[in-house]
């Protein structure tokens, strides 16, 4: 009896301690601490970006150590491995994004944020260029921040291969607004298509979904495309939606090159299941406001007619990236990102380090590489300000026994200044249907698996992942919302 007791007031205590705990994190969130202001003894780190590289540092920097400069065109961090889900309302484009502020408002000394594009990077005379782009314009839209730390993590911008009409006439996945763009373009197609006395060839035009590039991009959104169309199109817009069909076009002899072999086929496999029609060893040539033109895997050309196309063919650097580049002939000779050494210091420059997607390195272009490299980079930055610091006050020593002491102490932490190492946890991706597949490390090897089971999963690492209680309970009510009251259909 007396055991019982003790198990319910331990149980009681544990409830009233997590209530409270929850409570003093919610408290906190909005009621941010006093900052201290700039300190102009210290040394200014500028970071370009709010994405996943961005956000890590932010989150991680010791701001009592360094004034800090953000600066970004957008004023959040967008959680991008759910973006798909928002292309047809499944999740909330804000239930994803976090403003900066919230992260930068908690730090100890003030963070300025400006939104703002970083146009051009002057490592000569250590400025950027920043330019207001909203729509507001103000006195002032264009000026110089002096840094004594540059921080690039622009990320990368869409691959068009310089495909005619690519850019005009595709619709791209990276962004919120490309998601909304996406989301509105299909509503469109689908209320179009219901036209009066549309002809069934332009009914089918209307219809045809086609995404191009079988990476992780174009995979998964087909994946939700389809979960739509079966959850919600057919119920709402019957004698349309049998009508509507999906086709992911792939240069490679499959989907998903990244993966193990096993999920290719499994996905691959699913997709058919779902009638999602696969077309590899196919190259998109040319785009026009209609149609596409293919190069099927025989060589011969044909013409797609599309509605909607959705282009996800990877990565290429952006145009403040390749403008610094062209100031370092010597040294920056790749023209997917800036080279950086094993610390992530540029090739070239011994203030300027590159983060994630920017970054022409040996790791795969993901969140998991950035949000990493955000981490170390804020640690790097720690050591270098005590680096800093010992290094003047040997300088400013005259005893010699305690110079040699301080010079030691120096030379360890020197020594102590690990280059970035990578811990790989995965690779996750939604192949639809309420199915997921995972390529986990294992020991030496690799575990993979796909199905239901791994969707469960694929939810929980992403909430847990996201960066905010605030951001994993409205993800988390977005998935409710979807399964009792189907996704809103209503255009954007
Ligand atoms: P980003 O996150 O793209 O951030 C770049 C930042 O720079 C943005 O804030 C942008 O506004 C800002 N910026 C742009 N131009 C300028 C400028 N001129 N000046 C200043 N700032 C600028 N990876 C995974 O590991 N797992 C996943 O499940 C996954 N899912 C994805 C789903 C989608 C739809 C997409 C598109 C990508 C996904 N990725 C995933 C890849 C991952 O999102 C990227 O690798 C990651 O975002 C790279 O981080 P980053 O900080 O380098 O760039
Ligand atoms: P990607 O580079 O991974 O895939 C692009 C695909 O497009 C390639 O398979 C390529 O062969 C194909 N392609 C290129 N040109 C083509 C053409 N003209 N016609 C037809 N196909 C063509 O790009 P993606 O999917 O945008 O991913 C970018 C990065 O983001 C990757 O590193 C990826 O791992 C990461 N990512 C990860 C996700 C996850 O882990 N779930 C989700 C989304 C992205």
């Amino acid at each position: 009896r007396s055991k019982w007791k003790m198990f319910k007031r331990t149980v009681q205590f544990g409830l009233l301690g997590g209530i409270g705990y929850s409570a003093y994190v919610l408290w906190d969130a909005r009621n941010p601490p006093f900052q201290a202001p700039f300190d102009p003894e210290k040394k200014t780190i500028v970071i370009l970006g709010s994405g996943w590289a961005s956000t890590s540092l932010l989150k991680s920097i010791d701001t009592d150590l360094y004034n800090v400069v953000v600066v970004s065109p957008r004023n959040y961090f967008l959680f991008t491995p759910l973006l798909p889900s928002c292309t047809v309302g499944t999740i909330d484009v804000r239930s994803i994004v976090e403003p900066t502020r919230f992260i930068t408002r908690h730090k100890s000394r003030e963070v300025k944020v400006y939104e703002a594009d970083c146009t051009e990077v002057d490592p000569f005379n250590k400025t950027v260029t920043i330019s207001d782009n909203s729509e507001i314009k103000g006195q002032v839209n264009s000026s110089k921040v002096p840094y004594d730390y540059l921080v690039i993590g622009v990320g990368a911008t869409n691959q068009t291969f310089g495909i005619k009409g690519v850019q005009e006439h595709a619709l791209f996945l990276k962004e919120v607004w490309d998601a909304q763009k996406i989301r509105t373009r299909l509503m469109d197609c689908i209320e179009t298509a219901g036209f009066p006395n549309q002809s069934p060839e332009e009914i089918d035009r209307l219809l045809h979904m086609v995404v191009v590039g079988g990476g992780p991009t174009g995979v998964e959104y087909a994946a939700e495309l389809h979960d739509f169309l079966v959850e919600d199109l057919t119920t709402w817009y019957p004698e349309l939606a049998g009508k509507l069909k999906i086709t992911l076009i792939e240069a490679l002899p499959n989907v998903l090159p990244a993966f193990s072999k096993q999920l290719i086929d499994y996905t691959e496999a699913n997709f058919k299941e779902q009638n999602i029609s696969i077309h590899t060893k196919t190259m998109v040539k040319e785009v026009h406001d209609r149609e596409i033109t293919v190069q099927q895997a025989d060589g011969s050309l044909a013409q797609m007619p599309y509605g909607l196309l959705v282009w996800a063919t990877g990565n290429t650097s952006r145009p403040v990236v390749r403008n610094l580049m062209s100031k370092f002939p010597q040294t920056q000779t790749v023209g997917r990102g800036l080279l950086v050494d094993d610390w992530l210091k540029m090739q070239g420059s011994n203030d300027i380090y590159v983060l994630g997607d920017a970054a022409a390195s040996k790791y795969a272009p993901t969140a998991q590489v950035a949000s990493q490299q955000g981490k170390y980079l804020a640690r790097l930055f720690s050591k270098l300000a005590l680096q800093d610091e010992l290094e003047t006050e040997v300088y400013a020593l005259s005893d010699i026994d305690e110079k040699a002491r301080k010079l030691r102490r120096l030379e360890k932490v020197r020594r102590n200044i690990k280059p970035f190492h990578y811990s790989h946890q995965g690779s996750l991706a939604y192949i639809g249907s309420d199915k997921a597949i995972a390529d986990l490390p294992w020991g030496s090897g690799n575990v993979a698996s796909g199905g239901v089971a791994t969707y469960v999963f694929w939810r929980s690492v992403y909430l847990s992942n996201l960066f905010s209680i605030r951001n994993r309970a409205l993800v988390a009510t977005d998935w409710i919302k979807k399964n009792v009251l189907g996704r809103d259909i209503s255009r954007e």
